[in-house]
């Protein structure tokens, strides 16, 4: 078969996938919805409370485990979770659904703050009185009730620290990073930075934007693989960048680069498995998910709640994953 057949039957075959993972998801939400209004109709009680969790990308691993963790607690709180989120990712999309779930009126609301252009809408949301608490990506200015998710400052020292490390304290590092605006990446650079930069044998030399895409990240990762042919190590801050960076330096010949990125996503896992990534920083996706619902409906209740929830993250190594089985049940 011709190269060009392969690439063309590839894309046919991811095609086929994510629009039936789409559908598939699709008519997961319209299903609540139809719940809904049978519900209704049928006089059987609804839930007593309506909460809206909004992420970034709705058909991503990540976002669903998080999804998962809210959906698995709905009846233990007795609530409803509409899980919500772009396509892929898109600042633009996601604060059009804030926007809707505040004029829905709804109960609650769960969100990632990208970036500061939430904090204005979060505040609007909280003064019609709909409490909020951000998931994932915190919004400290804004007049969010709680934060739960990944201290993402801390994150990035942790994965510096676990590359001097692994590299013994001598490498030439690029960064391939989400968005420069989003605040958990920007995060997760700059408390990598600030570990390194302790270092005398490790430089910085080039940080890009992967645009949360993994063909942006293998773009990038390729771009800065050649133009600077000292990189021999590569960081990626977000879930996807793993599987670019790996294939670019499958296709420049680069097996000797170090790579660290985040999430310990199946996809991820096996590119560990493989060799072709050094180091995952985990995260707890589900837990965020599921401990959200709780926070939520103490703070409707009046309970007190207190504002910051972090959620663990630590290194997973090839070495490590015998005895990580808890990674591959899809609850983190
Ligand atoms: C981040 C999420 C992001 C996901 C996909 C994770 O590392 O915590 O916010 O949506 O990567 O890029």
């Amino acid at each position: 078969m011709k190269f060009s057949s392969i690439i063309y039957v590839l894309l046919v075959f991811s095609f086929l996938t994510m629009t039936a993972l789409s559908i598939y998801y699709y008519l997961q939400i319209q299903q609540d919805k139809v719940k809904i209004s049978q519900a209704v109709s049928s006089g059987t009680p609804l839930p007593d409370y309506h909460f809206a969790l909004i992420g970034e990308e709705l058909d991503h691993d990540y976002w669903r485990l998080v999804g998962k963790g809210a959906k698995q607690n709905e009846t233990e709180y007795d609530v409803f979770v509409e899980y919500e989120g772009p396509e892929r990712s898109n600042p633009e999309e996601q604060l059009k659904l804030l926007d809707k779930a505040i004029k829905k009126k709804v109960d609650g609301i769960i969100v990632q703050a990208l970036n500061d252009e939430f904090t204005p809408l979060i505040d609007l949301a909280v003064g019609k009185g709909i409490p909020v608490i951000t998931i994932d990506t915190d919004s400290p200015d804004s007049l969010r009730s709680a934060y739960i998710g990944t201290d993402n400052y801390a994150a990035g020292q942790l994965a510096g620290k676990a590359l001097i490390e692994d590299t013994g304290g001598e490498a030439v590092v690029g960064i391939v990073t989400g968005r420069f605006n989003n605040t958990h990446h920007s995060l997760r650079v700059e408390g990598f930075r600030d570990v390194i930069e302790q270092e005398a044998g490790i430089d910085i030399v080039a940080i890009e934007e992967s645009n949360i895409d993994r063909i942006g990240a293998e773009e990038k990762a390729h771009n800065m693989l050649t133009e600077h042919k000292e990189i021999t190590a590569l960081y990626g801050t977000s879930a996807l960048d793993g599987t670019g960076i790996s294939e670019a330096a499958e296709s420049l010949d680069r097996q000797d680069l170090y790579v660290i990125t985040f999430d310990t996503l199946e996809e991820n896992l096996r590119l560990l498995e493989k060799g072709k990534v050094d180091a995952l920083v985990e995260q707890q996706p589900w837990k965020m998910g599921h401990q959200s619902v709780k926070i939520m409906t103490d703070l409707i209740n009046e309970k007190q709640v207190k504002k910051i929830h972090h959620t663990n993250s630590s290194i997973v190594r090839k070495q490590n994953l015998p005895y990580r089985q808890d990674l591959r049940g899809g609850r983190q």
